[in-house]
């Protein structure tokens, strides 16, 4: 007898599943205490059919879902199509008909996974999805399992392998950020519409599942700030590296007294920080906690080996507790009521960059505006540009998020000072 399990997808990370199947195939027996067997593939149309089978893929194609939802004999469907829909609705039936399904869709699982984990949970069926964070790093059983025993009280991460990518061009090349996106479309790292990939959106699904398996608390997508890349430019970059920082777009949750705050926002990192090592398309995620104090998970953070691994790991898990008789605990069970911080207790360093007319008196009255603020400044640093304007870099000590919107709200009030950017800064 084996465990006869459906793939929705065959693109670049379901091929790698057979990969390890085969190759790891002791291994995984051992662990499962089963074979695994893939049963059905579903793919889009006769024609990825064709296309695959005369590649050399032999398997039992099926274009029509149903004949892997009504297939008594499979247990497990495992979705690798991406997007919402239809993979909302397949997951949705395949649990409804008693099915276990491990999934690597991070958008649907961040905006839909509560419903979908209730359906799960009625069925007595699991839903694992290991591979929809950082794809080949192990952070969400880590953070069940390993992690069980510890209070973790902040969490950071490089989660985004594209944005990442980029910005290591950018930082350690000196490249715009239209020419790193080039680069990285070249190279197949983003999508003709890379928004979700530049603009933090994709690496907010990761901020929403991470919270959940950290803080126990479900925060909404809409709950997590996200800001891109795409206005950071090389004077940002210089300045960061003068001043001893690298710039990297960072995920965040922290618990504070008030409950916890999630965002995705370019940031400089101190450069011996953990994270600053963190280059081209790999990920990290850092975590600090009570007990072990820092650790950070690291490795790729996409990609057909290292995403079907996580995937992989999911399947075995969940055919070893058919085994077993404990099928239907959720993947994770640690859940509190959401508490949001207040704005006043979730605290940053923040860099202004300011053009300001170079004349006398305007420190002075930037200072003036800070100070009415209850902001400090940790460092300033002026160039002349042209005589006419100069730029200004400050980096404040800590201010909370209300002292900050108000001083971004004065800086952009007065007619002197033109605000170029604002970014996070990493420190105390
Ligand atoms: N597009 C993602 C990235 C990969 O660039 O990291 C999977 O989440």
């Amino acid at each position: 007898m084996s465990v006869k399990i459906a793939l929705l997808g065959f693109g670049t990370v379901a091929s790698g599943v057979p990969f390890l199947l085969k190759e790891n195939h002791e291994k995984i027996t051992q662990a499962a205490q089963d074979e695994i067997e893939i049963a059905k593939v579903l793919v889009r149309d006769d024609a990825e059919k064709e296309k695959l089978q005369a590649a050399g893929h032999n398997y039992n194609f099926v274009t029509n879902v149903d004949e892997i939802i009504e297939d008594k004999d499979i247990a497990i469907v495992v979705e690798l199509m991406g997007r919402i829909e239809p993979a909302k609705t397949f997951i949705t039936r395949a649990l409804e008909a008693g099915k276990h399904v491990v999934s690597a869709n991070k958008d649907l699982l961040a905006v839909h996974g509560s419903e979908l984990l209730e359906i799960a949970q009625k069925h007595k069926v699991a839903l694992y999805y290991e591979a929809a964070v950082a794809g080949g790093i192990p952070i969400l059983r880590t953070l069940v399992n390993s992690l069980a025993s510890d209070k973790v009280t902040k969490v950071l991460g490089v989660v985004n392998g594209t944005s990442n990518f980029m910005m290591t061009k950018m930082v350690e090349e000196g490249w715009t950020y239209e020419d790193a996106l080039a680069e990285a479309q070249r190279l197949g790292y983003a999508e003709s519409d890379p928004t979700n990939d530049v603009e933090g959106i994709d690496a907010a699904y990761k901020m929403v599942i991470l919270s959940q398996f950290a803080f126990g608390m479900n925060i909404q997508f809409d709950q997590v700030g996200h800001k891109g890349i795409s206005q950071i430019t090389p004077q940002d970059v210089s300045v960061a590296q003068s001043l001893g920082y690298v710039i990297k777009l960072v995920g965040s949750i922290v618990e504070t007294e008030s409950g916890i705050a999630a965002e995705v926002t370019p940031t400089f990192l101190p450069k011996q920080h953990p994270l600053a090592g963190v280059n081209d398309v790999m990920n990290a995620v850092y975590v600090e906690s009570i007990g072990i104090g820092e650790s950070m998970y690291y490795g790729p953070g996409a990609g057909q080996k290292p995403t079907a691994t996580s995937v992989v790991a999911d399947l075995v898990r969940i055919v070893r507790r058919l085994k077993e008789g404990t099928i239907g605990k959720a993947f994770n069970e640690y859940s509190r009521p959401l508490k949001l911080a207040k704005p006043e207790d979730v605290k940053n360093n923040y860099y202004f960059s300011i053009k300001a007319p170079d004349a006398t008196g305007q420190i002075l009255r930037l200072s003036e505006i800070f100070n009415a603020e209850g902001a400090s400044f940790k460092q300033i640093l002026q160039e002349d540009s042209d005589g006419q304007f100069a730029s200004v870099v400050i980096i404040t000590h800590q201010v909370n998020q209300t002292q900050f919107k108000n001083l971004v709200e004065k800086l952009d009030s007065e007619a002197n000072f033109e605000l170029l950017n604002t970014f996070k800064v990493l420190g105390e």
